[in-house]
């Protein structure tokens, strides 16, 4: 008999469509018209500066605000027809959250746990925020990072398939932001879908399949880590000053430029190959009489590539 041939395989199911989004705050146009798609078993990123969009998409997502126009699914389900079976399976820690000051931590995780039918124990939920230490604490005496922690405590209680953290580690300290990486990529190997936010770039680098870069309610530009840099053109990048200024014409002769683009009082220039491009900056400086200040190296990340899609940098916006 022959082999029966194998099934093709079939497209990666979806955990989150999103379609012609648009949301408008009177004459305030917060999303105008994203469209993006979501692999179950990813994890994505929305990065971008203040304003720019990011907790306005993860509302709608999470079903907390509606959409002027456009589609939304999550988990091939829609808000308006599978409400209660969508919060079942979401897990959501927002950008602020306030919870009762005068209930312990272990309280208040019991009280959110208890909103749902499945999921984790309470004691198990506070082992992966590692807020053991802090169980009988009221949450008023809890640190702002350990809040933090409490909040992802409580949208990890339903062991959700899709979680949504809105900027889920800015105010922690680096052992704290490792920490919770960690849980990221724990949950990463359970097969769930994460979608944060994030002004730390490094963090999208290490933990995203995915990163969508917002821009002004749009979508600047999306694909992986790698992609994103790899489509800048640039693997390396020099900033530097000179004194006195020269514009950038003066630079379009340094081998292997890819890009130049005028940032602060100075220069950022994208090259391949550095230990050509250098030499050739250098010539032209001394070419020119003017002295070099600030000069910096360092291997293409995300950051250069907000600055190549917007002309404006993540790191001087974030705060
Ligand atoms: N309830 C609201 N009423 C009016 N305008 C709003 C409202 N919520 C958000 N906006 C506006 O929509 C835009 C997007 O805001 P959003 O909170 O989504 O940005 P963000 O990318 O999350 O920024 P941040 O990095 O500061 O958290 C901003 O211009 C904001 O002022
Ligand atoms: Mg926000």
């Amino acid at each position: 008999m022959e082999p029966s041939p194998a099934p093709a395989p079939s497209p990666p199911a979806l955990a989150i469509e999103v379609r012609g989004l648009v949301k408008r705050f009177e004459d305030v146009v917060a999303i105008a018209g994203t469209d993006f798609e979501v692999p179950m078993g990813q994890c994505v990123g929305l990065l971008g500066p203040n304003g720019a969009g990011k907790t306005t998409t993860v509302e709608i997502l999470e079903g907390l605000q509606q959409p002027t126009s456009g589609e939304v699914r999550l988990l091939g389900m829609r808000w308006d027809k599978d409400a209660a079976e969508l919060r079942e399976r979401i897990g959501i820690a927002l950008q602020e959250t306030r919870f009762p000051d005068r209930i312990s931590v272990e309280e208040t995780v019991r009280l959110f746990r208890s909103f749902y039918r499945r999921g984790l124990s309470v004691e198990e939920a506070i082992a992966l925020v590692r807020l053991e230490e802090k169980r009988d604490a009221y949450v008023m005496k809890l640190s702002g990072g350990q809040r933090q922690r409490l909040a992802l405590a409580v949208a990890l209680a339903a062991d959700p398939e899709l979680l949504f953290l809105d900027e889920p580690t800015t105010g922690l300290d680096p052992q704290s932001r490792r920490a919770l990486w960690d849980v990221i990529e724990g949950l990463k190997g359970k097969g769930r879908t994460v979608v944060l936010t994030t002004h730390y770039m490094e963090e999208a680098q290490v933990l995203c399949d995915q990163v969508i870069i917002m821009d002004h309610g749009r979508i600047v530009a999306q694909g992986t880590p790698a992609e994103l840099i790899a489509s800048i053109g640039g693997e390396q990048v020099i900033e530097f000053a000179t004194t006195p200024a020269l514009p950038a014409e003066a630079f379009a002769e340094v081998p292997t430029l890819v890009a130049s683009r005028p940032r602060g009082n100075g220069h950022t220039l994208s090259v391949k190959e550095l230990h050509r491009a250098l030499p050739g900056l250098l010539a032209i400086t001394a070419a020119r009489g003017v002295s070099l200040n600030h000069l910096s190296t360092h291997q293409a990340t995300l950051d250069d590539v907000f600055l190549a899609f917007t002309g404006r940098s993540l790191r001087e916006d974030a705060s």
